[in-house]
């Protein structure tokens, strides 16, 4: 027998119920992002690599799909889309009215090991903040739309924050090569404490053993003293770095209050290297690993010639929501789903029925129009979980009429067909089709 060709490791089709999920949880994101003002932007799914290269990361960088064109361009496909949005922000929205609020549902890919949420095709689900000077209600309202998503789709979540702005200032009081400074976040990032040690050791001393590894175990509460413990060693970094402190407290102070539930986690790190300061990641219950991350990149730009800038964001991942996710699909939004079979096939027969297709539409319901053995249509619409079933004949067309069934009870009724609106008692004025309308 020939071997049907699967789709490429770490890769898969979404049908079905998978699929329905899937468009329920992007028109759902989609909804609340807009309520919080973001617009959406698209950016292409292949990048020059340069983009990536230039400040995401050795682990962003070792996990890339890169390839070279006919033309022997290099290029990658997207590992994520933060550096995308610095670069289209740059080229297209410098004019626009600050602070700008984007999101956007892309596909990524990164070359990992596959695992339970770990492919190497997946969809990230954004929200980035350009250009609001006040930091706290930048960040806030990233977390609060990410909240407020995973409350409506009843999602368990928390989160975590940290602040790698704290470890950076330290590091470079200590004297840490930049290279070394992401070495040793990487680390932290994995947590290995003893790797840490012995590579501070080795190339810093013990000073900066103790420093480091005193600041991967204070909690939010001690991060004030031991920042005022350090004052000398901070020298003119001492102010940032108790910026960054009461940023990371305030944002965890006004998140919970807010009704977020937070922790301040000392060895967050993140893996990418562009943070600046505030860092944050959204765990579920059910997975190891966070359904989503982010935080402050402020100056990005710079990295790609462009002004300084303030710059916050977050990406959630949809396949680990999918995961997560408890309720199924919601798929069809409307509360009633009706099938119409249409007996009477002809051009009187489908004007007819297209003309309650068209009504049933206009009120959100689903309507799709069946023809042929009514009772092979009805076995289908039980199936796919139609509510009702619409027959359309002669009789019907000549009358007036509609017969319509309950798929749930099997009643049988016929009505007119200007009652049917009012029989399935949907909402006396039609309501808006596309939850991203504005
Ligand atoms: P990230 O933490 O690398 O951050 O990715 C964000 C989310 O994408 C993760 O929390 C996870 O849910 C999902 N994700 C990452 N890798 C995979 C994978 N291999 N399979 C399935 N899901 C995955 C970023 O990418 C940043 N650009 C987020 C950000 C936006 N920071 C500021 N603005």
């Amino acid at each position: 027998m020939a071997k049907f060709i699967q789709t490429p490791r770490g890769t898969r089709d979404l049908v079905g119920e998978d699929a329905e999920t899937f468009e329920y949880l992007v028109n759902e994101f989609r909804r609340i992002a807009r309520l919080n003002g973001f617009k959406p932007i698209v950016t292409p799914t292949i990048e020059f690599f340069e983009l990536f290269s230039r400040k995401s990361g050795e682990e962003i960088i070792r996990s890339m799909y890169v390839f070279k064109d006919k033309a022997g361009r290099l290029l990658a496909l997207r590992p994520e889309v933060t550096a995308s949005i610095v670069r289209a922000y740059l080229r297209n929205l410098l004019g626009e009215p600050k602070p700008i609020l984007l999101y956007y549902v892309s596909q990524c890919f990164r070359y990992e090991e596959p695992q339970r949420g770990r492919y190497r095709e997946f969809w990230q689900l954004g929200l980035e903040v350009i250009g609001e000077r006040d930091r706290l209600n930048s960040d806030l309202r990233v977390v609060y739309t990410i909240y407020e998503y995973l409350e409506s789709l009843g999602i368990g979540h928390w989160f975590v924050a940290g602040n790698v702005g704290i470890y950076r200032a330290f590091m470079d009081s200590l004297g840490i090569s930049e290279d070394d400074q992401d070495h040793v976040l990487h680390l932290i990032d994995k947590d290995l404490v003893d790797d840490v040690r012995e590579f501070l050791a080795k190339r810093y001393g013990v000073e900066a053993v103790e420093v480091i590894t005193g600041l991967m175990n204070r909690g939010i509460d001690g991060l004030r003293d031991y920042v005022v413990g350090y004052k000398d060693l901070l020298g003119e970094r001492y102010e940032a770095v108790m910026e960054y402190v009461e940023d990371t407290q305030r944002f965890i102070t006004y998140s919970r209050e807010l009704g977020l539930r937070i922790e301040y986690m000392p060895k967050l790190v993140r893996g990418l290297a562009y943070y600046t300061g505030l860092i944050y990641e959204v765990k579920a219950e059910g997975l190891d690993i966070s359904i989503g991350g982010g935080g402050r990149y402020d100056n990005l730009t710079l990295v790609y010639g462009g002004s300084p800038e303030y710059m916050t964001g977050a990406a959630l991942g949809l396949d680990r929501i999918m995961l997560v996710l408890k309720r199924g699909a919601e798929g069809s939004s409307a509360r009633y789903r009706v099938i119409v079979i249409l007996i009477k096939s002809d051009l009187e027969g489908y004007r007819y029925a297209y003309d309650i297709v068209k009504e049933l539409h206009r009120y959100g319901v689903e309507a799709p129009l069946y023809t042929g053995k009514p009772s092979k249509i009805l076995s289908l619409a039980s199936r796919r979980g139609y509510t009702h079933a619409i027959f359309i004949g002669s009789r019907e067309v000549v009358e007036n009429r509609v017969t319509i069934k309950d798929l749930s009870t099997g009643e049988q009724v016929v009505i007119d067909k200007n009652r049917l609106i009012e029989y399935l008692n949907l909402p006396p004025q039609p309501f808006p089709q596309d939850p991203c309308s504005t």
